[in-house]
């Protein structure tokens, strides 16, 4: 949810600040501005749209010099148009902020800085933040934009830079991810390690209520009293590959066909096939506090709450624990009931959705013990909780998360089995858990051979807009997660039900011409959704089944009938998921739709 880079070295600017806002245009993508700082003062440029058009507008009016900060947008106070796309500037035009969040406060600073004869030209809040530092005391620009944030409300994330202090840009962060890229004679700014791993894999993650002073000499990182505070240095764990779309059309289709190595990456080092358990350290639970969880907790939004949905089957399977999954935006308004004795399980793939972090810190303060369901290292989820598991999955780069998905529920698998053989579950069944993991990456690999047919169906589908998708008991999840793909990618109305629940109500919405996605593998639920099924043919529709190898039950009254292999039953969304995520891609590339920047979305979604 929008994007910062920022960059002071020895190089021309330009096209490092427009490289970097590229790769990170998955944040955001309806505006984008870049402030360069040169022995002519600041120059600003803004354009509406992608990045590609202030691409554009770049090589129309070129700018030069060795400083400056780009923002990518994804708009909140205000529409996405050329005068609110970021840097925003104070009342001189010397002061230009790029900012990632929200200012919860900021009709009310408005109004005070109006009464002080502020002149604002746009309704946005980080307009608010550059005229707080025009207005704010200090010495130097670190200590103004520290004295300005003293009185903000909400998240940031923020690059500064001024006509006044010409030789540094100033970096905040509370709430919004920023880090900072260590080159050689050359530092950058960013929102995500993407926008700089071309450059350096040596990067900083700042800490909430850092500011850092980054200058052609180096960086320093201060505290909210000024006081130097020295941070660690990480370094970027996967390369630049990762990020390119390597020969496909489009990065949901690349993360589509990464799952077998994804899977592989979330699984290395964390089977143990003899003891049929699971290796997570990074859990950081004694066995005894294992064993006195009362109740699991799992948040998470989308595609992240799915895969708790899915979760809670297999913790509640292998470990005998009772767990609720709850909306993370819906969470914290909960009555604050004790959860003393709760384990919290907060899912994320960036790491940093507030829905997510809030829930969380809220599970914390009502008494629980919080670990992490994370890919992105470093993120404020991940750094938050008590501990957690880390996928591994690599960057998805896709706002549609596909491959975040399945090593999401290996991930929650591998945590089944790690508390379920600290309480009770025998040796031999983790065993053929561990081995059904095992196999998986394999069967994924498989399952993907289905694309050409998924391409075939797709063409049958397109044109409908509107399909319900149904599943029982682990499918029912993967059917939630079938619609959300459909409806993200390619604006068609998609529905995940229970497939028993049609009869109260939906099925009324059937008629000739609705697609009906059917989860159906060979579990101990199929008879039921055998039953479910019948009814939809009854009345009409037009009923794709997935199924596994063998099982052809359904096949008279499917319309049509696609088979993935054979698995043990609790891991069998990882396999029915994947034609699911291949027919919404094909869908959406037969309507002509922005498959990796739908419309209205952004992939990391910060603000509540
Ligand atoms: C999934 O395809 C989505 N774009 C979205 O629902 C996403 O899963 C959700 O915003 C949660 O993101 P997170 O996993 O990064 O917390």
């Amino acid at each position: 949810m929008c994007g910062i880079v920022g960059y002071i070295g020895k190089r021309e600017v330009s096209p490092i600040l427009l490289e970097g806002l590229a790769r990170l245009e998955y944040r955001g993508y309806d505006s984008a501005g870049m402030a360069v700082q040169n022995g002519m003062g600041l120059k600003i440029r803004k354009k509406k749209g992608r990045v590609g058009d202030l691409v554009q507008h770049v090589k129309a009016n070129p700018v030069v010099g060795h400083m400056g900060i780009a923002h990518t947008r994804w708009a909140t106070h205000g529409p996405p148009t050329t005068a609110n796309a970021h840097p925003h500037l104070d009342c001189t035009g010397e002061i230009a902020v790029v900012h990632n969040g929200i200012i919860e406060n900021a009709d009310t600073l408005r109004k005070l800085l109006r009464d002080r004869g502020h002149t604002f030209l746009t309704p946005t809040d980080t307009e608010v933040i550059a005229h707080l530092i025009e207005e704010a005391e200090g010495e130097s620009l670190e200590e103004r934009v520290r004295n300005a944030l003293r009185v903000v409300e909400g998240a940031y994330g923020i690059a500064v830079i001024s006509g006044e202090f010409r030789d540094r840009i100033v970096v905040a962060r509370r709430g919004s991810p920023v880090l900072l890229g260590l080159g050689e004679d050359e530092t950058f700014v960013a929102s995500d390690p993407a926008a700089v791993v071309e450059h350096t894999r040596s990067v900083i993650y700042l800490e909430d209520g850092d500011i850092a002073v980054l200058t052609p000499d180096g960086y320093r990182i201060l505290d909210h009293e000024g006081e130097d505070q020295a941070r660690p240095t990480s370094a970027i764990d996967w390369d630049i590959a990762s990020i390119e779309l390597g020969g496909y059309a489009h990065f949901m289709q690349k993360e589509i066909f990464e799952q077998p190595e994804s899977l592989r990456n979330t699984l290395r080092g964390r089977l143990m096939p003899e003891e049929g358990d699971a290796r997570l350290l990074g859990l950081r639970l004694t066995d005894e506090e294992i064993r006195d969880i009362d109740r699991v907790l799992i948040l998470g939004c989308g595609t992240s709450w799915h895969s708790g949905m899915v979760g809670r089957h297999f913790i509640e399977t292998l470990a005998g624990i009772p767990v609720d999954v709850e909306y993370a935006s819906e969470f914290r308004y909960h009555s604050p009931i004790s959860l003393e004795g709760t384990l919290a399980v907060a899912i994320s793939q960036s790491g940093e959705t507030a829905d997510t972090l809030e829930a969380m810190k809220a599970a914390r303060d009502r008494g629980a013990r919080v670990v992490g369901v994370v890919n992105a290292v470093g993120s404020t989820i991940a750094r938050e909780a008590h501990g957690g598991i880390y996928l591994h999955a690599g960057p998805e780069v896709g706002v549609a998360s596909t491959k975040a998905f399945t090593s999401q529920l290996a991930a929650l698998l591998l945590m089944g089995l790690h508390l379920g053989r600290r309480r009770g579950l025998d040796r031999e069944q983790g065993r053929e858990v561990v081995n059904a993991l095992a196999e998986l990456p394999d069967l994924i690999e498989r399952a993907l051979k289905l694309d050409d047919e998924m391409a075939r169906i797709a063409l049958t589908f397109a044109e409908a807009d509107n399909a319900l998708y149904l599943g029982r008991g682990v499918s029912f999840p993967v059917a939630l997660e079938g619609a959300l793909k459909l409806k993200e990618v390619s604006y068609a109305h998609a529905e995940g039900y229970p497939a028993a629940e049609l009869k109260h109500g939906p099925i009324a919405l059937i008629d000739d011409d609705m697609p009906v996605v059917v989860v159906a593998p060979a579990d101990h639920i199929f008879s039921k959704v055998v039953s479910n099924v019948q009814e939809v043919r009854a009345r009409g529709g037009r009923i794709l089944v997935i199924t596994t190898e063998g099982n052809r039950d359904l096949a008279s009254v499917a319309d049509r009938e696609v088979v993935v292999p054979r698995t043990h039953e609790l891991l069998s969304p990882l396999l029915t998921v994947i034609p699911l995520q291949l027919l919404a891609y094909h869908i959406a590339v037969l309507r002509g739709c922005d498959v990796d920047r739908p419309r209205n979305l952004a992939k990391s979604v910060t603000v509540e």
